[in-house]
Parts: C-alpha cells; structure tokens; sequence
C-alpha cells in the first residue's frame, strides 16, 4: 500500500520538496509539479494542500505524514504526532501595529482591554491575550493582515514575521514576540500504530538528511 504525505504549497513548498529529495525519497515530478494536486513517485503519494488544511488531512488519517508549519498546527490544534522539528521555514508570531501602538503595550496589560486584533490565526491570538488576562476584539482575515491596522479595521496584527519587510513596507513594527515556528515532520496517530516501520523509515531519511544539512 501506498505511503501518503501530505506537502503544504506555498513559500515552504520548496523547503519540504527539497527535503524528500535530498533524503532520497522517490520524488519524480515533485519539483515541477505545475497544476498537478496528487503525484505518485514509487511506493509514495504525494498530496498538494493549502497550508491550513494539512493538520485535517493528518488528523483524518488521509495522510499518513506531512510536513507542516508550527504555526498551522498551533491555530489548528488537530491530533497529529510531531516526529521531527526539521529546522526549515524558521519565523516568528509576533504582534505587530503601527508605532502608535507601542505605549500601549509597554503599560499595564489593562491598557490592552478591547484591543482589536486582525489575524488569520485566531486561536492561537485568543490564547496568547487571554493567558494575560486580557479581552481582545479578534478580527479573522485569510491573508494580507498588514492592509487592517493600516485602513483602521484593527489596532493591531498577530501574524508571522520571516524576513520583516511586509511590516517594514507596511509600517509596521514588532510590538510583542509570541512564540518561534519552524516546519514539523507530522504522521496520523493511525499510521504510527498500523504503519510505524514505514513511517519511521521516512523520519530516519528526513532526519538523517536535516542533520547533514545542519549539523
Ligand atoms: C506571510 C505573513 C506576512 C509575511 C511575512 O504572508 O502573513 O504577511 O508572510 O513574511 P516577511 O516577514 O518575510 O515579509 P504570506 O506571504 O504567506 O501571504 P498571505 O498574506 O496571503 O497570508
């Protein structure tokens, strides 16, 4: 039977592509993909998915592995089991707004009460605001998060930050640092219990390969 893994598409594509192949995974027609959503290279199907929807394809077990974002998981908080923290596709969830904002944060967290915050990862704002006690007005966005402060619709954004110039180019600045992100090695709880020497197989290949990588 086939081994399915699960590849987010997106800016960490290319990280995950790249690791099947330098571990030596069957990979013909993953670097190109075009438009293709399913390639099948030897014993492996490869499936395509839109980043946020990786941990539900593991979790469902459709997936046996995948590879997805820290960031993804955390919003997501589906049952998958982490195998290996692959180093790839490393930045941080800030929040972030305009300079305006600064003071307010310095304050007492009071001064943050009914706050609005635009984000595409609502969960993981509800947690990070709520652990400090403050009530927050969560504004759910899919994408282009910087447009809300900057058109008035929010105070501020929770967001990922990899290189800084989408808030640079926004005006934007890191107001607080949440937590640090990388891209995970994921298996469905199912293919651990049924499949563990095939699944193990594939984490000792990527494994071995990250660690050449980055000794
Ligand atoms: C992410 C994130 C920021 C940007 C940060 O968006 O939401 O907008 O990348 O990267 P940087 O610090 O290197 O500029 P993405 O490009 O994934 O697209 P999206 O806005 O459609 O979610």
């Amino acid at each position: 039977m086939m081994l399915t893994i699960a590849l987010p598409t997106g800016r960490v594509f290319s990280d995950a592509a790249e690791m099947i192949a330098g571990a030596g995974l069957p990979c013909d027609g993953l670097a190109s993909p075009g438009r293709k959503l399913v390639i099948e290279a030897g014993e492996f199907r490869y499936i395509l998915a839109k980043p946020s929807d990786v941990p539900l394809y593991v979790s469902y077990g459709t997936a046996d592995l995948a590879f997805a974002g820290g960031d993804v998981l955390l919003e997501s908080a589906m049952p998958v089991v982490e195998l290996l923290d692959t180093g790839a596709g490393r930045c941080s969830v800030v929040v972030a707004g305009p300079r305006s904002q600064a003071e307010r944060f310095r304050g007492h967290a009071s001064e943050l009460m009914g706050l609005k915050v635009a984000t595409k990862y609502p969960r993981i704002a509800d947690g990070h605001f709520s652990a400090r006690g403050v009530q927050v007005d969560i504004i759910h966005l899919h994408g282009s998060i910087e447009l809300a402060p900057k058109l008035g619709l929010s105070d501020c954004i929770l967001d990922i930050v990899q290189t800084g110039s989408t808030l640079r180019a926004n005006s934007l600045e890191v107001l607080e640092h949440v937590c640090d992100v990388s891209l995970r090695l994921v298996a469905s709880r199912k293919s651990t219990a049924l499949r563990w020497k095939e699944v193990q197989s594939v984490m000792n290949k990527i494994s071995s390969h990250v660690k050449e990588k980055r000794p």
